[in-house]
């Protein structure tokens, strides 16, 4: 964990390249998927934060032996002899953690118990628990469908499910759940969610059948019950990570700033569109593929002035992950920018579009909540003392807004940044922001 309390505030216009660690999304089912398999995966360039390491615990705990290097982490499966683990499932602040486990563990012939942090004890996991228990899944949690959940493994059958809102972790909960079902298992997505797993899983030996559905989403089978073989996996960078750079530098006129080996998935790069929507030069470069997902070095420069934009809600699910660093942008635009169709923010490690609304007032920018989303005004920002939730984007947000800030931006608490950029505050000194230690 960060255990220094950084201050933030402006110094030369942001500038340099940076490489932003591995994709989380990514590494989670790299992770999963190794657990599953028969034989040794191993996965190169993984995320170092917390959720992955707890992702990484949990699959040691149920059989996979892992060792670590500089580079990454060597997996050999449990498979079929995966077993229950001797205490609880500890899966930290990671949302992601804890549902996909829950779909890997829900037909396993033994009990299991995931647990979380306070942020991760507040979020719904009714939406997970409501589908599986379809399926034959005997699952008991807190009251509200809130962790921690005692999974009770049983006899799994197939379903057809279509998930209510665009949501990539529940989609590959279920279809985990699904390895270990009779017959087949099929989920419907009404929007443009994350297509990692759909991507992964054919290289684990496991086919899928992916059917585009107008308006966005996709229809995904899996045939019947499914064996993975180990697979080897480089992990792209992180989309989400560098998210933060890339708005501060299209936040600031004259800051280049280069994200190298950057995650170009359609279905995560919706702040590039934004970025380009709003007037800031978007270069691609050394564009590839790497683990099924198209990668490639992105550059941003920072134009004279940026101009407000709607994003449309069907955009959402492309960027959800990306709206506090959005919000960055929205501070720098000239008039009033909006993102609704969101309210999925609602339930993220915290509130986002309170969170985010409360701490740009405190930075006295005018912002709005929306029952889905946020409207933001653009204007000068001031450093301010930020209540960062527990929630690591929040933090790494706010920070980037403080790199445009003459006063500090200071922080309550900084230790959630660990969950998935443990690297960021030295990163963004390294770009030119100024990084105190305000402790
Ligand atoms: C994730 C999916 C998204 C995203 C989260 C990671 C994943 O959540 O916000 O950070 O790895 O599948 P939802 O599936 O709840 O939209």
């Amino acid at each position: 964990m960060t255990s220094a309390s950084p201050a933030v505030r402006n110094g030369r216009p942001l500038s340099g390249c940076f490489a932003p660690p591995g994709d989380k999304s990514i590494t989670h089912r790299a992770v999963l998927f190794g657990l599953l398999a028969e034989g040794t995966s191993r996965i190169t360039f993984p995320n170092p934060g917390e959720d992955c390491l707890g992702s990484l615990r949990c699959a040691e705990a149920l059989g996979a032996a892992v060792e670590r290097d500089a580079d990454g982490w060597t997996l050999t499966g449990a498979g079929a002899h995966m077993r229950a683990a001797g205490g609880g499932l500890d899966c930290g602040n990671s949302g992601t953690t804890m549902r996909l486990l829950t779909g890997v563990l829900a037909g396993r012939p033994f009990d299991s118990r995931l647990e979380g942090d306070a942020s991760l004890s507040r979020r719904p996991m009714a939406r997970i628990i409501e589908p599986l228990s379809r399926m034959g899944a005997r699952i008991e949690s807190a009251a509200g469908g809130r962790p921690p959940l005692h999974v009770r493994g049983s006899a799994l059958r197939g379903i057809e499910y279509d998930i209510p809102v665009a949501s990539a972790q529940v989609a590959t909960c279920l279809l985990l759940a699904g390895l270990s079902a009779e017959g087949a298992t099929r989920v419907r997505l009404p929007g443009p969610a994350r297509d990692h797993t759909e991507r992964m899983l054919p290289a684990y030996g496991v086919e899928l059948e992916v059917v585009e559905l107008e308006g966005g989403g996709r229809s995904v089978t899996l045939p019947g019950r499914a064996e993975l073989r180990a697979c080897d996996v480089r992990v792209p960078g992180d989309a989400s990570a560098a998210a933060f750079f890339l708005a501060a530098a299209a936040a600031s006129p004259g800051a280049v700033v280069t994200a190298t080996g950057m995650n170009l998935n359609p279905t995560r790069t919706g702040l590039l569109d934004v970025l380009a929507e709003m007037g800031a030069e978007v270069s691609l470069s050394r564009v590839r593929s790497e683990a099924g997902e198209p990668v490639g070095d992105v550059t941003v420069t920072g134009p004279h002035r940026l101009r407000a934009f709607d994003v449309p809600p069907e955009w959402a699910p492309r960027l959800i992950d990306e709206v506090p660093a959005w919000a960055v942008l929205a501070c720098a635009a000239e008039g009033t920018s909006r993102i609704t169709g969101a309210a999925e923010l609602r339930v993220k490690e915290s509130d986002r579009v309170l969170a985010i609304a409360r701490n740009l007032a405190a930075c006295s920018i005018t912002a709005r909540e929306l029952p889905d989303g946020l409207e933001v005004t653009g204007g000068r920002p001031r450093g301010a003392r930020i209540e960062a939730h527990l929630d690591h984007r929040i933090v790494m947000a706010f920070a980037a807004l403080g790199a445009s800030c003459e006063e500090s931006m200071t922080f309550d608490d900084v230790s959630s940044v660990a969950t998935s950029y443990p690297e960021f505050f030295p990163a963004l000194a390294a770009l030119g922001a100024v990084v105190e230690d305000h402790s």
